[in-house]
């Protein structure tokens, strides 16, 4: 009797390990960490970490808030404890949360991106999934993100040097951390929340390389600023040890290594420069991100990603995996980084897949499996675990056909006064005095004359380069040739080419014509977009007196487009209306592989970009964006359409 009593309470509070058969309830990981009160956060001893007084390896994965639609969240740290991790990592994007200079949003805002911006929520939910959490609040986070997570009003200030210890970056830089620390203080382990950790920059050591001194005066800015509100938890730069040695860190911090090969070498050195200190790999990569121009999906076996992370473990270090789980770059946030050889400027591609152990829209794979089957290995204790979440739903919704149409003349004349100025010369962008003084940040500048005199053979020439790629129209008709290939990058409209002109069509001479020259901004990285290089001129003669006008896709501004006509027109620019009829949301794609270039707007929230060049031709649509009944789908193509819209069930990433 006592056998069988005891038998059913072994069913009902243990939980069956195929292994072991019955063992003793495995407590949570908060359970175990803050069991007899809390009297400490995390430390360092030269072998190891210690939280509250007890081993930990801290085998953490990065999952962006801004990445992941909000109501996916809970299930993607769930897929992450599930996996046997410890933490969850995420940097923290200034530009967003700052959109306007001194305008802040943290969830409750009024922008497009507000309903991803709630990090208070996203790290309790975290907790809530009995996951710990590691924040890089920046102020630079690269991260293939938009001007590397910095506001492009920040570039208004000629004399701003940003990650600099320049007066005005730091007045700017700290404004914005009063904003944000008192909210991380209050959700730091030692004070109830899940942070155990913060990182100080990013990659610190790569600034100044090639000469100049790093500027340690920075770096002491922003540590002095987290112990100036009282973020107690354990602070820590993050280089690669090999290229930067000690140049991007502080006396008295941590220093945390990233790197894609040799890593026994790697922390070898790591422990050279610091003897005294655990290791710590802040970002071992299972993956990498896409950019426009690739040949193909960057992919990395599970062997090799497996291989790392046990190379890593063996050295008795702690881990993070960057990513976990990449998720989207929606919208124009999208990064971009030098190139050696061309392109150039690489821009990055919207899905965030990474290739890493979650994909994009949420799926289990086979490095997921290996990953958890490995790290359960190097865990310093063991906590129960949560059951592996199911992946959504994906539903092939098949062709949709496009009914409206606005060209971009139609386009440009709903853009509120408030978003058009009118200029002696080209402008930036940014210097455009609209959204309340903080300049246009993301999207394309139309830089428009009206009444120009075009005789025939007239050659049209920009003085420097474009930021980043131009389209030029004359009476609304496009000039410039649609871009499709490689070569391209190096001619007229492109940013590879300085002073390029381009010979205007026959067709097009006359006298009142309306120019209009289309740039868009493809991704920042702490430069200026638009046109500001110099002149524009027609025939030798600069042109003068512009109207500049700010083409932004705002959610709210495209929701309220009206005066849609029947398609006729079969060349871009022009926005193309469609409706999606969904009897219930489920996750998709849409395939733009018969497309030319432009962006996709599910009822009104940017997507983000296709470009027929690959390697990306599916855009992710997370059922959340969609709702029952109809959807409005609007494409902006700057070329030529393709003959309807496909949604699949399947994401096609790669040429
Ligand atoms: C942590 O682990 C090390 C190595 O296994 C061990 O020597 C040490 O006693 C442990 N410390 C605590 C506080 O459990
Ligand atoms: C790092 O600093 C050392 C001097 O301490 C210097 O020789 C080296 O060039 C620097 N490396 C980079 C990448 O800046
Ligand atoms: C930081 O902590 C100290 C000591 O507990 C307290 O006096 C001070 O008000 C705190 N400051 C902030 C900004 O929280
Ligand atoms: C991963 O593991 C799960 C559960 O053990 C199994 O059902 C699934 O088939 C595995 N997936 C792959 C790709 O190996
Ligand atoms: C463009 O032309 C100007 C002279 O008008 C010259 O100074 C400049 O170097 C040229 N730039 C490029 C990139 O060729
Ligand atoms: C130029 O064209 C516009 C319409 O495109 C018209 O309103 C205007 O009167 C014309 N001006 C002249 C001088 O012909």
């Amino acid at each position: 009797m006592f056998r069988v009593v005891n038998f059913i309470l072994a069913v009902i509070f243990c939980q069956w390990s195929p292994v072991n058969g019955f063992k003793a309830t495995l407590p949570t990981l908060y359970e175990h960490y803050t069991q007899g009160g809390i009297s400490s956060g995390l430390t360092t001893y030269p072998e190891g970490f210690l939280l509250n007084g007890k081993n930990i390896t801290i085998v953490s994965g990065a999952i962006h808030y801004f990445r992941v639609h909000p109501e996916y969240w809970r299930a993607r740290l769930r897929q992450l404890r599930a996996a046997g991790f410890v933490a969850v990592e995420t940097y923290i994007p200034w530009n967003l949360h700052e959109p306007r200079s001194g305008e802040y949003d943290f969830g409750e805002g009024d922008n497009d991106f507000s309903l991803f911006l709630d990090f208070v929520k996203y790290l309790k939910v975290a907790q809530e999934e009995d996951l710990l959490a590691i924040v890089r609040p920046g102020p630079w986070i690269a991260a293939e993100w938009e001007n590397g997570g910095l506001p492009s009003w920040l570039l208004r200030d000629p004399n701003l040097r940003p990650r600099h210890s320049n007066r005005p970056f730091i007045y700017y830089m700290n404004r914005f951390y009063d904003k944000v620390f008192p909210i991380l203080r209050r959700l730091q382990f030692t004070e109830g929340g899940p942070i155990i950790a913060f990182q100080i920059e990013n990659e610190y050591g790569l600034v100044g390389k090639g000469g100049s001194h790093p500027d340690t005066a920075y770096l002491q800015e922003i540590y002095q600023e987290m112990v100036k509100h009282n973020l107690t938890a354990l602070k820590f730069t993050m280089d690669a040890p090999f290229n930067s040695y000690k140049n991007g860190s502080l006396p008295g911090v941590l220093m945390t290594a990233n790197f894609q090969t040799d890593p026994v070498g790697q922390l070898k050195e790591l422990k050279k420069l610091q003897p005294d200190q655990p290791l710590w790999v802040i970002e071992s990569y299972p993956g990498w991100f896409d950019s426009w121009f690739d040949s193909q999906h960057y992919t990395m076996s599970t062997q090799a990603s497996i291989d790392m992370t046990r190379a890593i473990l063996e050295m008795s270090s702690s881990i993070n995996l960057y990513m976990f789980h990449g998720g989207t770059t929606f919208g124009f946030m999208n990064g971009a980084i030098p190139n050696a050889h061309t392109p150039t400027i690489k821009f990055h591609v919207n899905s965030y897949d990474y290739d890493a152990p979650v994909t994009e829209a949420g799926d289990y794979t086979q490095k997921y499996n290996a990953t958890a089957e490995l790290v359960k290995q190097f865990l310093a204790v063991d906590t129960k675990l949560p059951q592996r979440p199911p992946e959504s739903v994906k539903q092939a919704y098949g062709t949709v056909s496009y009914t409206g149409q606005l060209t971009v003349s139609q386009l440009i004349d709903q853009v509120p006064r408030a978003d058009r100025v009118r200029a002696e010369n080209v402008v930036a962008m940014e210097l455009l005095d609209i959204n309340s003084g903080s300049g246009q940040s993301y999207g394309f500048v139309v830089y428009r004359r009206k009444g120009v005199e075009v005789p025939s053979s007239s050659v049209l020439q920009i003085t420097g380069y474009v930021h980043d790629m131009a389209v030029v129209l004359v009476d609304g008709v496009r000039e410039t040739q649609a871009v499709t290939s490689l070569r391209q990058v190096s001619e007229f409209g492109c940013w590879q080419l300085g002073n390029g002109s381009l010979t205007l069509d026959a067709a097009s001479s006359g006298t009142n014509k309306t120019l209009d020259i289309l740039v868009e901004n493809m991704g920042r990285r702490l430069s200026k977009k638009g046109l500001y290089d110099g002149d524009v001129l027609l025939n030798r003669q600069a042109i003068r007196d512009w109207e500049i006008v700010a083409l932004q896709f705002h959610t709210k501004w495209v929701k309220s487009l009206t005066g849609w006509q029947k398609v006729s027109k079969t060349t871009g620019p022009t926005l193309f209306r469609s409706v999606l009829d969904v009897s219930t949301p489920h996750d998709t794609f849409v395939d733009m592989s018969a497309w030319g270039k432009g962006n996709v707007f599910v009822n009104g929230f940017n997507i983000g970009r296709y470009f027929s060049v690959g390697p990306t031709h599916t855009l992710y649509v997370p059922a959340p964006l969609l709702r029952k009944g109809a959807n409005e789908i609007l494409v902006f193509e700057l070329y030529s359409p393709g003959p309807h819209l496909t949604f699949t069930d399947q994401p096609k990433l790669s040429n």
